[in-house]
């Protein structure tokens, strides 16, 4: 499934952003009104405003102001709901975890969920969350309006049970200020090797302010299955991609506690100025925006050398959520209009398919019209398809970690985790 993600979501993105090709605009349903907003709501003096039913949005930490500021605009654009974001960790496996539970236990206290691509699926063959065809349906929406691979990653036995919050995938950031005309255009490219980029960190780092070369995900969780999946260009090469892997690890030019570092860490360092090269989602473009001491203009961005890891999160109603009518209501309005504001103030992805040609979008995310950016999306690669991805990413990444702190032998490493994707 997750080859068939990876595949639809490079065809489509290449398709809508070189042709310029824009799809039907989604038919605007008025605001839905809720009977239990009415009922529920205490009979209180006629000029007190009536009472909003407030809806649960759990959703991992952002490090942009983008889904606190789609929570503000939703709640300004009606009356009847107040949504209220339950702040989450954003390492995806200790939040499936967190969700999890919840859910297992018929939890009502969530309302709409966000989501993982990887674990999505999940989810929907479990019951934990609600289909949505009926309610597409109702209000005019139809699957081919939105990024293809993120509705692929959360339809299961022919049924749709997500919208996209954001569409993600890898990408090489580095300093265009710090690193030569000839070297960057190899960059953008993508015909360089690991071991190019490498060289090209030992070369530049000190440069320009900074104090280390490259940065990356080689912590012990999710982010570390999506790194490695690059390296060993999509999982065809395990051998050559923990070498590989190891060696950047090993590398004057890494931080020396680079096996602890996440997402955060990696945009902390680049965004103020203290690495050259660092691999990391499409957010880190708008974060340069919103926290960064450099600006976009000494930035570009590159695809990956073994093709870039598709990700993303998800969109979906939990089933047992007593305010089904205001859950769907927010999520579609997160999925069709606030996807503007998530590109335009987070520097996301968007994944209602209309944005991509926006005016304001392109204006305000020029990092979608960049030649690296396209490149990248052209070379998207999946993690493992498999039916109990959990076991098979973190027998994974235990084996890659260990392997990384020189705690296991690479013979051992490649077996365990040949032995995982065989799973
Ligand atoms: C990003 C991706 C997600 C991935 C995670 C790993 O959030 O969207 O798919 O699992 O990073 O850290």
């Amino acid at each position: 499934m997750k080859k068939i993600l990876g595949i639809s979501l490079m065809l489509m993105m290449v398709f809508a952003l070189l042709t310029g090709c824009a799809t039907t605009p989604a038919a605007t349903a008025p605001a839905a009104t809720e009977a239990a907003a009415a009922t529920e709501a205490p009979a209180a003096t006629a000029q007190a405003p009536a009472e909003r039913t407030v809806i649960k949005f759990a959703a991992q930490a952002d490090s942009t102001p983008a889904t606190q500021a789609v929570v503000d605009a939703y709640n300004a654009s009606q009356e009847l709901y107040t949504v209220e974001w339950v702040d989450m960790t954003n390492d995806s496996g200790a939040m499936r975890e967190q969700i999890l539970t919840s859910m297992q236990a018929g939890s009502s206290d969530y309302d709409v969920l966000s989501m993982d691509v990887v674990w999505a699926g999940e989810f929907a063959a479990a019951g934990y969350i609600a289909p949505i065809d009926q309610l597409m349906q109702a209000d005019g929406l139809k699957v081919s309006q939105f990024n293809a691979g993120s509705m692929t990653a959360g339809n299961y036995n022919a049924k749709q049970y997500t919208l996209p919050f954001f569409p993600d995938l890898g990408l090489l950031y580095f300093r265009k200020d710090i690193v030569s005309t000839e070297d960057a255009a190899t960059l953008v490219s993508g015909k360089y090797t690991y071991a190019d980029l490498q060289a090209m960190a030992e070369k530049y780092m000190g440069q320009g302010g900074t104090t280390d070369g490259i940065v990356f995900q080689a912590k012990l969780y999710e982010g570390l299955v999506c790194n490695l999946t690059e390296y060993t260009a999509g999982w065809t090469d395990v051998e050559g991609g923990l070498v590989a892997l190891k060696a950047m690890v090993d590398s004057s030019a890494s931080p020396a506690d680079i096996l602890n570092y996440s997402e955060g860490e990696t945009h902390n360092s680049f965004i103020k100025g203290a690495s050259v090269f660092a691999r990391n989602w499409p957010y880190q473009w708008g974060m340069i925006a919103s926290d960064g001491t450099i600006s976009q203009d000494v930035v570009d961005v590159a695809p990956l050398p073994g093709g870039s890891t598709v990700g993303g999160w998800l969109l979906g109603i939990n089933k047992n959520s007593v305010h089904q009518e205001g859950a769907w209501d927010f999520m579609k309005f997160v999925a069709t209009d606030g996807q503007k504001i998530m590109s335009v103030q987070g520097g996301y992805l968007p994944g209602y398919n209309q944005m991509l040609t926006d005016a304001d979008v392109i204006a305000a995310n020029a990092m979608l019209s960049m030649p690296g950016f396209q490149n990248a999306l052209a070379t998207t690669i999946s993690r493992p398809v498999s039916a109990h991805y959990s076991e098979t990413s973190d027998a994974i990444m235990n084996a890659a970690h260990a392997y990384l702190s020189g705690e296991m032998e690479l013979t051992a490493a490649v077996d365990a985790i040949k032995a995982a994707l065989a799973n």
